[in-house]
């Protein structure tokens, strides 16, 4: 090769960016889908649980929109848990996100028409943090609140089974 330095350093630039992926903040991103997903569709990818702001964003939203007020942080209320390893309604995150943006029959309001499906999508990725579905070094590693639980980073994961 006439330039092995250079290509040294194509190769080091290529493993940064590939790197990144983590600490990006997109400000403005086409999300998964705009509308519903169909739940029977397995295969829709959330790029948001590839990236740790976009986490954080759904643990802030999470707060904002009360989520809190029915599902307290996670372990359930009023509402179903949401860091244990029973679903309702599925834990993928097409059916996280018709959970949220369209409420279910039981008590579950809909956010679609607060929310856009950008936002929607972060909390679908914050929510599956909390059952420790998605990438470890992306889950928060810490609340702004007194801790009840472990962060999210120091969950093990769960297997999720849909209940009846
Ligand atoms: C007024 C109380 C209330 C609020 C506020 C609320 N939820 Fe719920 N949520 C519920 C109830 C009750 C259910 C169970 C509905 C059912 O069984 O049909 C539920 C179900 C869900 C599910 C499906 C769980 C499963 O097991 O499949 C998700 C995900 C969810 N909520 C997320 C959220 C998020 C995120 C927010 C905030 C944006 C939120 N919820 C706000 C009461 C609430």
């Amino acid at each position: 090769m006439r330039h092995p330095r250079a290509a040294t350093f194509a190769a080091a630039l290529l493993l940064l960016l590939a790197a990144c992926e983590r600490e990006q903040r997109r400000f403005a991103e086409i999300a998964p889908s705009s509308s519903r997903p169909p739940d029977s569709r397995p295969s829709v990818v959330n790029p948001y649980e590839e990236n740790a702001w976009a986490v954080s964003e759904g643990q802030r939203l999470y707060t904002w929109f009360n989520c809190r007020g029915c599902h307290a942080m996670g372990g359930g209320g009023m509402g179903p848990a949401l860091m244990d390893d029973a679903w309702i309604y599925g834990a993928e995150p097409q059916a996280v996100f018709t959970s949220i943006a369209e409420g279910r029959p039981n008590g579950m309001p809909a956010f679609g028409q607060k929310l856009p499906a950008q936002q929607v999508w972060q909390l679908v990725a914050y929510v599956r943090s909390l059952g420790a579905l998605t990438r470890k070094d992306v889950r928060p590693g810490r609340t702004d609140t007194m801790q009840a639980r472990p962060a999210p980073v120091m969950t093990t994961p769960a297997t999720p089974v849909q209940r009846p």
